[in-house]
């Protein structure tokens, strides 16, 4: 298996999470380590780490040549970074997807894509309605646009070339190993470093939260069972929580309960995420372990509590970056 991003947020809890379920697997992960990939973040695995760029269409190739399963997680992944400066985006998500999907066509073999809810706009806070897979694509930063166009390219291959593949949108993640620049590990180490949470706005906005778990044993599910062709949306029905809601929580689980500030919103800044994810349910037979938010953020605050070292050098750096935002 080759599993790109592998040294990123999700990719290393997939990488971890194939050694315990599939020991037999041979995984080999490719990453660039930008400022979102740590080698660290695999230590203690059995993978073989290639240290390159998806868009480096020779390497891409002969890793390929290799291999049976491509699990396509290396991505831009930060909404606010895309707003200020969109090349990076454009480059890894959607040039690096053309080049890893002409690689698999040449070696004929399967690619599953991951891809987020994102790629669907946003909803209107209140209403009832959920996105399925059919939605109509409406992304709204250059973030989720380039996301989109990644998504687009993968059913085009499959399509016009017989590809086999796989797509998974899969809602906000949260857990151990994602960067700090991020809602939730951001508030965590805040206050873990005598720092004030941020709250973008009013924090009216819904995220459909999802603990990286879940959504990797999604798509392993995908991987052994899904159905070439088809995608599958992927989140654990958390649609009832707002920014505002999840910053209190958090506050409360870490001792200090009402004290986060306002600061300036997200320009675009999406309302709502909402996946229906029944057909993966259904179809499937997967169901998320965590089921309370709570519990997962309890977890996920004793991880950053106790791998300080892990995230504390970059911190003054990610701080002093939304500073300057006034963020
Ligand atoms: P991340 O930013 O934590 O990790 C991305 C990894 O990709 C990093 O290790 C980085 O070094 C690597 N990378 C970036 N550009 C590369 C390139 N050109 N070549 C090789 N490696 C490169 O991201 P994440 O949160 O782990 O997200 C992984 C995937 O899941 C992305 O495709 C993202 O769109 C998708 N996704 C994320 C979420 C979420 O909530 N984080 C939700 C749904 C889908
Ligand atoms: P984020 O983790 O950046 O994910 P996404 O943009 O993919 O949803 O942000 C999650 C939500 O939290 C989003 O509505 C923006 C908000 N947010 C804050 O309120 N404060 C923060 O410090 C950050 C980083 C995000």
């Amino acid at each position: 298996m080759l599993v790109t991003g592998g040294a990123g947020f999700i990719g290393a809890n997939f990488v971890r999470l194939v050694e315990k379920q599939w020991p037999k697997c041979q995984v080999t992960v490719i990453d660039k380590l930008t400022y979102a990939g740590n080698r660290d973040n695999l230590a203690g695995t059995q993978t073989a780490f290639v240290h390159g760029d998806i868009t480096d269409a020779a390497l891409v190739d002969s890793l390929v040549a290799q291999t049976d399963v491509i699990v396509h997680f290396a991505a831009e992944s930060h909404n606010d970074n895309s707003l200020h400066d969109p090349s990076p985006f454009i480059t890894t998500n959607i040039m690096g997807t053309y080049v890893l999907l002409e690689a698999a066509r040449k070696h004929s073999v399967y690619l599953h894509h991951v891809s987020t809810d994102e790629v669907f706009g946003d909803l209107e806070i209140g209403a009832p309605t959920t996105f399925t897979e059919t939605t109509a694509y409406a992304p709204s930063s250059p973030y989720s646009a380039s996301k989109a166009s990644s998504d687009h390219l993968v059913r085009a291959w499959a399509r016009s070339f017989g590809l086999q593949v796989t797509v998974s949108n899969c809602s906000n993640n949260y857990g151990p190993y994602q960067h700090i620049e991020k809602f939730i590990p951001r508030q965590i180490t805040n206050i873990l470093d005598g720092r004030t949470p941020k709250l973008y706005g009013t924090g009216e906005q819904v995220r459909d939260w999802i603990h990286v778990d879940d959504h990797n044993l999604a798509v392993l599910e995908i991987l052994a069972h899904g159905e070439f062709g088809e995608t599958y949306n992927i989140g654990a029905d958390q649609q009832d929580i707002n920014n505002r809601e999840v910053i209190e929580l958090i506050c409360e689980l870490m001792g200090i309960p009402g004290q986060y500030e306002h600061v300036a919103d997200r320009p675009g800044h999406d309302q709502r995420y909402a996946m229906d994810a029944s057909k993966l349910r259904e179809q499937l037979g997967w169901q998320p372990q965590y089921t309370n938010l709570r519990d997962g953020l309890k977890q996920t605050i004793a991880w950053y509590t106790e791998h300080t070292a892990w995230w504390k050098t970059a911190k003054d750096d990610v701080e002093s970056t939304y500073a300057a935002k006034g963020q």
